[in-house]
């Protein structure tokens, strides 16, 4: 029986069982997958503890992503970058921390909108937080030429751009409409427009016909952004698929199959 878990606190509302539980239910694999929640005064020693009792891995979700890369004996070049982790793999004792957010946001893109390219031109990506710096990366590793990171808080921008070096500027997110004539890739990675958050205020109409625009927010899924990219006759694709590809990597690591990201993996989490 292979074990895997999600560590979070609070840890109630992760998807991540739902996700993992019907890859092993599909694939018909004797393994478990739960959520255990672990407050930050513990989390060392309840990882350790993880390590002790057999588990292949786990997910680790917030407040964790920090304290679970600096803790790992060995950690992914994008995890490093990223300066957080949310998959651990344990082998022989000792811990190997990935991040797979970045790539599970470029493989939401493929899947969703086939003929979308990272290389097509300028990104612009909305926040400067966590969820922005792996998503900024991945966008960088998959060739997109330049990337206009906008803020509320320019200088918390500005930190990423500088880590990010010359492809990457910052701006404060109101001088967004300058930019978006030459944009190609629209992220929003703020919270904006989540239900129960502040609406996200942005007009998109100056934004090439030819310009994708997704949303990390998933609740509600069509969130007010991506209708009115949708009324504009532009790409979309919503942020339910982030979520669902960032799973991926953990669960072959873990469980030996590489599992899909299909119709019916949408539909039970967005039911669940
Ligand atoms: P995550 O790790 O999910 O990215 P985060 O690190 O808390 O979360 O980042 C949240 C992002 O949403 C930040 O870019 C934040 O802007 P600030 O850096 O100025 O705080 C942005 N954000 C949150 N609430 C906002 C609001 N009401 N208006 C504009 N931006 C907001």
């Amino acid at each position: 029986m292979i074990k895997a878990a999600v560590i979070g606190w609070p840890i109630n509302h992760s998807k991540s069982p739902l996700i993992h539980g019907y890859w092993l239910a599909n694939a018909g694999i004797l393994g478990s997958y739960e959520a255990i929640g672990i407050a930050p005064e513990t989390f060392e020693a309840g990882i350790n503890n993880l390590v002790l009792q057999g588990y292949a891995g786990c997910n680790v979700t917030i407040p964790h992503k920090e304290t679970a890369l600096q803790m790992a004996d060995s950690v992914s070049d994008r995890a490093q970058a990223i300066g957080a982790a949310n998959t651990l793999v344990f082998k022989g004792g000792k811990i190997f921390a990935d991040n797979t957010d970045g790539i599970g946001f470029i493989n939401n893109l493929k899947q969703g909108a086939p003929n979308w390219h990272a290389s097509a031109g300028t990104a612009l990506v909305l926040g400067a937080g966590g969820a922005a710096r792996a998503i900024v990366y991945a966008l960088l590793q998959e060739g997109t030429p330049k990337v206009i990171i906008a803020n509320r808080t320019l200088e918390k921008a500005t930190i990423l751009s500088d880590f990010f070096g010359d492809k990457v500027s910052a701006i404060s997110i109101d001088k967004v409409q300058e930019t978006l004539g030459e944009v190609q890739t629209l992220v929003n990675t703020t919270a904006l427009g989540m239900t129960g958050q502040p609406k996200l205020i942005i007009d998109i109409s100056s934004l090439p016909k030819s310009a994708l625009v997704t949303d990390i927010v998933y609740n509600p899924l069509m969130t007010d952004l991506l209708k009115q990219a949708q009324n504009l006759g532009l790409l979309t694709v919503d942020g339910l698929g982030m979520l669902l590809h960032q799973a991926v990597p953990g669960f072959e690591a873990w469980f030996g199959v590489r599992p899909v990201v299909d119709a019916g993996l949408r539909q039970k989490v967005l039911a669940g």
